[in-house]
C-alpha cells in the first residue's frame, strides 16, 4: 500500500489486535476490581484503541481526552510535546492513560509529569504498542499491548502524516533502501 512517499505491509492484523486488546483489558479489570477510574485517552492515535478497550472494560469509570502532538508531519520524534491537560480535578484518583504507540517516551513523560501535580491516588498506562529501544526516557508502562523494533507503524489509529488511521490492521513501512 502506498502513502504519501512510502510503501506500506501488513504488519499486525486486526484479529492479533483484537486478541490483545482483549487480554490487556483483562487485566485491568482484574487489578482495579473495586475501584473507579478516571481514563484519559490520548489524542488523535489512540482513539481507535480506546474505543475498542473502554467497551472491555467492567470498572466504573469517566473518561477524558487529552490532544497530544510531538511529531508533526515527519516519522521522527521532535522532542517538542504539545498538549492541554483535561479541566478536573484527578486528586485522589486512579487514573489510567490510553495511548496507542510509545516511542521515545517524551510524550508521555511530559504527560505524567503535568498529572502527579494533582496528586492521583495512581497513575498508570495502558499502550497498545512500544518500541522500547527507542527509549529516550525510561517510563514505567504498566499494561503493554505489543513490543515492535524500532520500525515507521500505521494503521488501528497511527497514521503517517493523517493518513492511515482507519485501517483496520497495523502496517509497516518498507525500507526505501
Ligand atoms: P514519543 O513521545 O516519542 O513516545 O512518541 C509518541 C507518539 O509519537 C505517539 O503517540 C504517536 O503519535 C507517535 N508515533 C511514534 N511512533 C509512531 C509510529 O510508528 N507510527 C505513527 N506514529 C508514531
Ligand atoms: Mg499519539
Amino acid at each position: 500500500m502506498q502513502i504519501h512517499d512510502h510503501v506500506f505491509e501488513k504488519f499486525i492484523s486486526a484479529d492479533e489486535i483484537a486478541s490483545v486488546v482483549n487480554r490487556l483489558a483483562k487485566e485491568i479489570n482484574d487489578d482495579y476490581s473495586g475501584k473507579e477510574l478516571v481514563i484519559i485517552i490520548i489524542l488523535k492515535g489512540a482513539f481507535i484503541f480506546a474505543a475498542d478497550i473502554v467497551r472491555l472494560l467492567q470498572i466504573p469509570n469517566r473518561i477524558e481526552f487529552l490532544s497530544a502532538n510531538s511529531y508533526g508531519s515527519s516519522m521522527n520524534s521532535s522532542g517538542v510535546v504539545e498538549f492541554t491537560v483535561p479541566d478536573y480535578n484527578f486528586k485522589d484518583k486512579h487514573i489510567l492513560i490510553i495511548e496507542d504507540i510509545i516511542d521515545t517516551g517524551l510524550t508521555l513523560t511530559s504527560i505524567t509529569t503535568a498529572l502527579q501535580k494533582f496528586s492521583p491516588a495512581s497513575l498508570e498506562i495502558v499502550t497498545l504498542i512500544s518500541k522500547s529501544s527507542m527509549r529516550i526516557i525510561d517510563i514505567h508502562v504498566k499494561y503493554v499491548g505489543i513490543e515492535i523494533p524500532p520500525i515507521f507503524i500505521i494503521g488501528y489509529g497511527l497514521d503517517y502524516d493523517e493518513r492511515g488511521r482507519n485501517l483496520p490492521d497495523i502496517y509497516s513501512k518498507i525500507p526505501s533502501g
